[in-house]
């Protein structure tokens, strides 16, 4: 077997995040400009391309895999790279096999997903008011999203909602989406803004910090810390009136560098060791200049060698994002 990838800081890394493309049918205000300029086709790598990759990074101790976007399930035949990951969980080399969606496509690609081997997915929403919806999305609609979850569940996957907390849009619906969502069997996570890439809007504005939240929410649940992890950077919390779960990830507040686990790839082949930094490996260069696997493990070590201690996000300066790119381009 190949060495495990374990950086200069002692940790091993075990989860990949693929970004299968920069595009989305929303534009979601924390995370996109109104005008986006997306890759040119002509720089993707291919989903076979893709597939190499991913299985080098499962053959080096990679055990989590999860596709995202942009909209991963916007990738034309996607299911493509879905299906051949999922032989990996069939044949025991990776644990899971999990995508994080905006569940626009969801009703469609459900039963395929559970098919091939997804047992859990995570999904993208920020409300229940559908004006409020199309607000936040630009133009999304919300019905479609609630059937794709429904039909994900009919389906088999257990579904966890992430919604990133924002001050002044979503924030006093939370306590509702939280019965909503433990009602229906789903856990839900909630997010801190981060500062990546430029929307057009100040992120401070709604900026939202979970200690505050979580403050607001011990008013009306109890609230139990409870040793739930899932290898994301998701902290958990039992609520006793509901009996589901409520996640926190807090980049900003409460920084889980320490403990990282992960690094994603982007649908170019451009592997960040870090979501908080610009540092990056140009795979895709290696990848095409020869079929022997030999000179990208070689690439994936010198990567892995560079990843940094952490990010260094700050919140008050939203209108100079920390790191240029979109968090379409790796994937959250
Ligand atoms: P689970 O397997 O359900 O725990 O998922 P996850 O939290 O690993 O993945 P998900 O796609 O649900 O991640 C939710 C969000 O957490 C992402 O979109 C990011 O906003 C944030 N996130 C995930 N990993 C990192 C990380 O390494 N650093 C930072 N700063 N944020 C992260
Ligand atoms: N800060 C925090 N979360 C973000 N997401 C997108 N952009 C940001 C940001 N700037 C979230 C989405 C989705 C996941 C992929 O990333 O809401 O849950
Ligand atoms: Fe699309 Fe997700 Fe970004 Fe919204 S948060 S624009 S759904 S990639």
């Amino acid at each position: 077997p190949l060495p495990a990838m374990v950086d200069p800081f002692g940790r091993a890394i075990s989860y990949l995040r693929v970004s299968v493309t920069d595009r989305c049918d929303f534009r979601c205000t924390y995370c996109m400009a109104e005008q986006m300029t997306f890759l040119p086709r002509k720089e993707l790598l291919t989903l076979e391309e893709l597939e190499r990759l991913c299985s080098a990074f499962v053959a080096r101790g990679v055990r989590k895999l999860r596709l995202t976007g942009g909209e991963p399930l916007m990738r034309r035949n996607v299911m493509m790279l879905v299906r051949a990951m999922g032989a990996h969980v069939q044949a025991g080399r990776l644990e899971e096999l999990t995508l994080t969606t905006n569940g626009s496509q969801l009703t469609r690609f459900a039963d395929e997903l559970a098919e091939c081997g997804v047992r859990r997915i995570n999904v993208s929403l920020d409300t229940l008011k559908p004006d409020l919806f199309r607000t936040i999305t630009r133009r999304g609609d919300l019905g479609p999203v609630l059937e794709g979850i429904r039909a994900a569940q009919a389906a088999g996957i257990r579904v966890k909602i992430n919604a990133v907390a924002l001050k002044g849009i979503n924030d006093a619906e939370i306590p509702d989406m939280l019965r909503w969502a433990h009602r229906e069997g789903m856990d839900l996570t909630l997010i801190e803004t981060m500062p990546l890439g430029e929307t057009g809007e100040d992120r401070t504005e709604h900026y939202m910090p979970l200690s505050e939240m979580r403050a607001r929410l011990a008013e009306r649940f109890t609230l139990i810390e409870d040793t739930y992890r899932t290898g994301g950077p998701a902290r958990y919390l039992r609520v006793a009136e509901t009996g589901g779960r409520l996640g926190l990830i807090t980049p900003m507040t409460h920084n889980f560098c320490e403990s990282c686990n992960r690094v994603r790839l982007t649908c170019t082949g451009t592997l960040y060791m870090c979501l908080g930094q610009e540092d990056a490996a140009d795979l895709r260069a290696v990848l095409r200049a020869t079929p022997d696997d030999a000179a990208l493990h070689a690439a994936i070590d010198e990567a892995i060698l560079r990843k940094p201690k952490g990010h260094d996000f700050v919140i008050d300066r939203a209108h100079r994002p920390a790191v240029s790119r979109h968090m379409s381009v790796t994937g959250g």
